[in-house]
């Protein structure tokens, strides 16, 4: 297991990666009070886990999946700690996916002004990504984590332990982040390349998990809020990612990661920010986790949803992390037509 310092301004964070993660938080969580807030999928997979991990907590189920990410849920979270009678020193322990990841911070961040959050990630994207670096969030009209806070966990626990009862959809769905970091880091990226054959074996999948982790503290720790401008970086690929999982649905997140890191690489080979040769090795890379790529109808429509990307500085221009070369990226700015236009022209083309 490995131990990787999170040294963010407002609240460092720790995260344990690693076999054994779960018993140290068994460990560090010992006689605390804890609210445990999880999705009816994992408290079905894992209930005998949660009731003897944490026997004297309350444990609150979310109906499961990205359309219960609302308002409306959070607040249902923020009811059951009220009649709970949580006080301020309680620990709000998320153990789930990034959907519960997102709210539950969140509902630790707003209750009586912000309790002590623990992250338990249970899929790989949790893992990689969502559950480190304090972003908190629900979707809220069409738009994605539109209301949120920074708010870092205490502790993450990354424990490959959870990944054994995920379907092959979601390792898929995790490692569109993972090969998102390896287009922002040279080493990830040769790793992936290294072992394209074996990207969805344990082994390999442990290994990679604490790497990302350690870059994306990396940057979290020089702009935690996204203010300089760093931290969108981890944006890559999300900006027509984002557009299409609003517009289309069925996908999940990290599928949708994948489908725009394809649209972007094309983008940036297209207007000359990346050369064909390295866009074309992630595309590679891109196509080991997705075989066949969808033609999507009115592409034109979703794309234009990409307006209410939070990276936007004016009305009518689209903000893209595009792929440069290997472990470098470069931001553009394109107008709404011209990437609209970019879109379509790319929409049903081969990986
Ligand atoms: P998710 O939380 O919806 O989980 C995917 C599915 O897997 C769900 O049905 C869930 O019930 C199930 N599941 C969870 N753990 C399981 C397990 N161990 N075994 C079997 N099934 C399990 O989705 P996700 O892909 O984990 O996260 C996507 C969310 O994360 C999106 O809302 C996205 O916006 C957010 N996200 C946030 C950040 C951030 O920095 N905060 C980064 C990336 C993504
Ligand atoms: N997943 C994007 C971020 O944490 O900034």
């Amino acid at each position: 297991m490995q131990t990787i310092k999170v040294k963010t301004k407002s609240r460092p964070s720790t995260v344990y990666c690693g076999e054994g993660a779960v018993k140290k938080l068994e460990e560090l969580l010992d006689g605390k009070d804890i609210f445990v807030v999880t999705d009816t999928n994992v408290y079905r997979l894992y209930e005998d886990f949660i009731r003897s991990t944490f026997p004297h907590s309350p444990v609150f189920a979310v109906p499961a999946g990205e359309r219960h990410k609302t308002p409306h849920t959070l607040f249902s979270i923020l009811d059951q700690m009220l009649q709970a009678r949580l006080r301020r020193n309680c620990w709000l322990v998320a153990l789930g996916g990034g959907v519960v990841g997102d709210m539950g911070g969140l509902a630790a961040s707003l209750y009586m002004r912000g309790i002590p959050a623990v992250q338990v990630p249970t899929t790989l994207l949790a893992q990689v990504d969502s559950s480190v670096g304090g972003k908190t969030a629900v979707d809220y009209r069409g738009v994605k984590n539109v209301i949120g806070a920074f708010y870092q966990p205490e502790y993450v626990f990354c424990d490959p332990m959870f990944l054994k009862t995920l379907p092959a959809r979601e390792i898929r769905c995790g490692l569109g982040e993972i090969v998102k970091t390896g287009a922002l880091e040279g080493t990830i990226f040769d790793q992936l390349e290294k072992n394209a054959d074996r990207l969805a074996d344990f082994a390999f999948l442990e290994e990679i998990t604490a790497a990302c982790v350690r870059f994306k503290a990396g940057i979290v720790e020089k702009d935690e809020c996204e203010r300089s401008g760093l931290r969108k970086c981890l944006n890559m690929g999300h900006t027509t990612g984002h557009a299409l999982e609003l517009f289309y649905g069925r996908r999940s997140h990290g599928e949708y990661v994948l489908i725009g890191m394809f649209f972007e690489s094309c983008i940036a080979e297209r207007i000359g920010i990346c050369a064909a040769d390295y866009a074309r090795r992630l595309r590679t890379l891109i196509g080991r986790v997705v075989k066949k790529l969808p033609r999507f109808e009115n592409i034109g429509e979703a794309a234009r949803t990409a307006l209410y990307d939070k990276k936007n500085e004016k009305k009518n221009e689209v903000s893209l992390i595009l792929p440069r070369s290997q472990g470098a990226y470069a931001e553009a700015k394109l107008s709404i037509e011209e990437y609209i236009g970019l879109i379509e022209d790319i929409n049903g083309g081969n990986l």
